[in-house]
C-alpha cells in the first residue's frame, strides 16, 4: 500500500471557483485533490450512470473528478490517462477500453506514485494495477444460463433445445469469465444433447461481439439465422450484455420470431438497462443481470479514498483475477437475476428505476 500523507487542504470549492458540474468539491468537504476517471463509452446507459456515481460520491468526500469518456477509442483513453496523469491527477478510476492497452500510461502513473483502480473490467498485463472493483464475473454467467435452463425448460433427458451463444468484446477480460460461467452450467446440456446450437458455433473466440457492439450482434445473428435450416426454431439465445441483446431480439423480430405463433427465444442479458427492463416487462426479453451501479461507484470511492488516506481498502477476494502478472486484490459485488417475476422489488423498490421510467 502506498503511504501518502495527504494535506486535507481546507479550501471550499466555491472559494478555488468550484460551481456544480464542473467536477470541484462540494462546499461543505475540504479539497482534496482531483481524481482522473476514465470511463469506456457514453454509448450504453450505465458507463453513464457509473460515472456519474462516483463524481457524486468523490465529491461529498471533498474531492474534484476528471472524468473523460474514450468514445471506444483505446488511443483516446490512452491520452486521456496521459492527460491526467501530467495534471496532476491523484488517483485514477479506470473503466478500460481494451484491458491489455494500458501499460504506458500505467507505468507513467506509477513512476508519479498513482494509485490505480480498475472498474467493473480488470486491466490486464500491468503490475500497476493497485485494486479491483467489480461484480463477481463468471456468476454473471452462471446466471444467465441458470435463467436459461429454467425458463427455456432444459431437462437432462427431456425434449431437445436449439441455442445460439454470443459472447462479449474479446478484449474485455470480463467477456471470458460471463461465457465461462455461461458455459459450467449449459455444457452438462450441450454434451448430453438436449442442447443443441445449430450453427455449431461454441467457442469463445468464434462468438466474441467487437466492443459489445450491438449492430455486431445483430448482423451476426442475422448471419446465423439465414444460414440456418427454417423448420428450425431457436428456443434461446445466451447474450452477455443488454445492448447485445436488444439487437439480436431486432433481428429475430425481423425473422418472425415474437409474431404469428413463433414465439421469441428466451433472451437472457445484462446490466438492467432501461430499454431492457422495458423489454422484459413486456414479455420480450427473458431476463438481466441488475448489478447496481451505485454500489459498484462506492466500492471504487472507497478504495480510492483509503488508499490515498494511507488506509487499507477493504477487499473481498485476492486470488481470482490474475492479469498476467499479478493477482489483483478485489472487491467483488454479488450480481442478481432480474426477470418480470422480480423487477419491481429488486429494480423499482430498490430505488434504482421510478415505476414511470417503464412508461
Ligand atoms: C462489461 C461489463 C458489463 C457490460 C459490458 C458492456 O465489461 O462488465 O456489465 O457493461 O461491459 O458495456
Amino acid at each position: 500500500m502506498r503511504c501518502l500523507a495527504i494535506v486535507a487542504v481546507a479550501v471550499l470549492a466555491s472559494a478555488a471557483g468550484g460551481c456544480a458540474g464542473d467536477g470541484g468539491a462540494t462546499e461543505s468537504a475540504p479539497d482534496l485533490g482531483t481524481i482522473g476517471i476514465a470511463m469506456p463509452t457514453k454509448d450504453s446507459a450505465r458507463w453513464i450512470a457509473d460515472g456519474d456515481n462516483m463524481v457524486k460520491q468523490f465529491r461529498a468526500l471533498g474531492y474534484r473528478t476528471d472524468m473523460q469518456y474514450a468514445d471506444n477509442d483505446v488511443q483516446k483513453q490512452i491520452s486521456q490517462l496521459n492527460s491526467m496523469i501530467s495534471a496532476g491527477d491523484r488517483a485514477l478510476v479506470i473503466g478500460s477500453v481494451d484491458g491489455s492497452a494500458l501499460k504506458g500510461p500505467l507505468q507513467a502513473a506509477h513512476d508519479k506514485n498513482i494509485p490505480v483502480i480498475a472498474y467493473d473490467r480488470l486491466i490486464r498485463d500491468s503490475a500497476n494495477v493497485d485494486y479491483y472493483a467489480s461484480f463477481d464475473n463468471f456468476k454473471v454467467g452462471v446466471l444467465q444460463a441458470t435463467a436459461i435452463v429454467a425458463k427455456a425448460g432444459l431437462k437432462k433427458g427431456g425434449r431437445t433445445c436449439r441455442a445460439e451463444l454470443f459472447a462479449g468484446s474479446a478484449d474485455d477480460n470480463n467477456a471470458r469469465f460471463f461465457f465461462d460461467g455461461a458455459m459450467s452450467v449449459l455444457k452438462p446440456y450441450l454434451t448430453g444433447g438436449t442442447l443443441v446450437v445449430p450453427s455449431g458455433q461454441t467457442k469463445f473466440a468464434q462468438v466474441t461481439t467487437k466492443q459489445w457492439d450491438g449492430k455486431v450482434a445483430a448482423a451476426r445473428m442475422a448471419r446465423l439465422l439465414a444460414g440456418a435450416d427454417r423448420s428450425v426454431t431457436l428456443d434461446t439465445v445466451l447474450s452477455p450484455y443488454d445492448g447485445i441483446s436488444r439487437g439480436i431480439i431486432e433481428t429475430l423480430r425481423q425473422h418472425g420470431y415474437g409474431s404469428g405463433g413463433k414465439r421469441l427465444p428466451v433472451v437472457t442479458g445484462q446490466d438492467a438497462e432501461l430499454d431492457s427492463v422495458k423489454l422484459i416487462n413486456k414479455g420480450v426479453q427473458a431476463e438481466t443481470i441488475y448489478k447496481d451501479t451505485r454500489e459498484l461507484a462506492k466500492v471504487a470511492v472507497q478504495m480510492t479514498d483509503r488508499e490515498l488516506s494511507g488506509e487499507t481498502p477493504e477487499i473481498n477476494d485476492s486470488k481470482t483475477y490474475d492479469n498476467g502478472v499479478k493477482v489483483v486484490p478485489a472487491f467483488l459485488l454479488q450480481p442478481v437475476s432480474v426477470d418480470r417475476s422480480n423487477l419491481e422489488r429488486v429494480l423499482i423498490d430498490g430505488g434504482y428505476y421510478k415505476q414511470s421510467d417503464l412508461g
